[in-house]
């Protein structure tokens, strides 16, 4: 959209390593259509499946896709129980492939809010998970921004006052590594489609200096054409980081 275009390639940035997503426009999807809301929402998880193996396919490290948010319980209970039924699909299909698959799966969230049969899910999936290296796709649930950095300000705390650190030795690296996203490099590029430009709690530390692409195509329609737009938009920008790189 408002993508700036620098000619020659010796000026393109090397791919992104780290990609996050966030998910959105399952409803309007299934609106426009006269399906119900839990439509839009299986057709985006079949959606995210093709879109993990491509990015896996073309090199990077990380995806890491919003799923579910803090304040996505605000929802009607049909429709956050179909979300949940359709993540344990998911969990249980991925249990199946991965070994074929070799996609790492790793959450982010506050997941003791999750029924115990998706607990249990998820744990076999980070055993699993735990004996791969290469590709890893974080899925975020029951995540916020706030939350999240709420959370590592309490542990920090908590440490302080069990005397295990004191107030000066908080760094920003010895915060980052309290986040659910601890050891893992900040994205390169954080990918909306759906139309919105806000980033509705969505990684709010690690975004300080990723590149933002918006797309008014709906998660249901995104294809790995759309992402390969994205990337290729990513490529253009200029990274400054807050130097004056010409
Ligand atoms: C994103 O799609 C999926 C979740 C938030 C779980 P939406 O359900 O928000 O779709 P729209 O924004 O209403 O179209
Ligand atoms: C963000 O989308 C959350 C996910 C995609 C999981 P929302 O649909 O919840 O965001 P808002 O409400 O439009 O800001
Ligand atoms: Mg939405």
């Amino acid at each position: 959209m408002f993508q700036k275009h620098i000619a020659g390639k010796e000026r393109q940035l090397p791919p992104p390593k780290h990609i996050a997503i966030i998910m959105d426009g399952n409803g309007r999807w299934a609106k426009k259509r006269g399906l119900p809301r839990q439509s839009g929402h299986a057709v985006g998880s079949e959606v995210f499946r093709k879109i993990a193996t491509y990015c896996r396919d073309i090199g990077m490290d990380y995806l890491t896709v919003y799923a579910f948010s803090t304040e996505n319980w605000k929802r009607s209970e049909e429709e956050v129980s179909a979300i949940m039924g359709l993540l344990k699909k998911y969990l249980l299909e991925s249990i199946d492939e991965m070994a074929a698959d070799h996609i790492k799966l790793h959450f982010f969230g506050d997941l003791s809010r999750l029924k115990p049969e998706l607990l249990e899910l998820i744990a076999r999936t980070n055993a699993i998970s735990d004996t791969y290296d290469g590709f890893q796709v974080n899925v975020c649930l029951n995540y916020g921004g706030r939350d999240e950095i709420v959370r590592a300000a309490r542990a920090f705390a908590g440490k302080c006052a069990n005397g295990e650190a004191k107030p000066e030795d908080l760094s920003e690296d010895v915060f980052s590594d309290l986040l659910y996203s601890a050891g893992i490099p900040d994205p390169d590029l954080i990918i909306r489609p759906g139309g919105e430009f806000r980033t509705s709690n969505f990684l709010l530390w690690q975004s300080a200096y990723s590149e933002y692409y918006f797309t008014d195509v709906l998660w249901p329609d995104f294809t790995p054409h759309e992402l390969e737009k994205a990337i290729s938009a990513y490529q253009h920008r200029n990274r400054r980081f807050g130097g004056a790189k010409p």
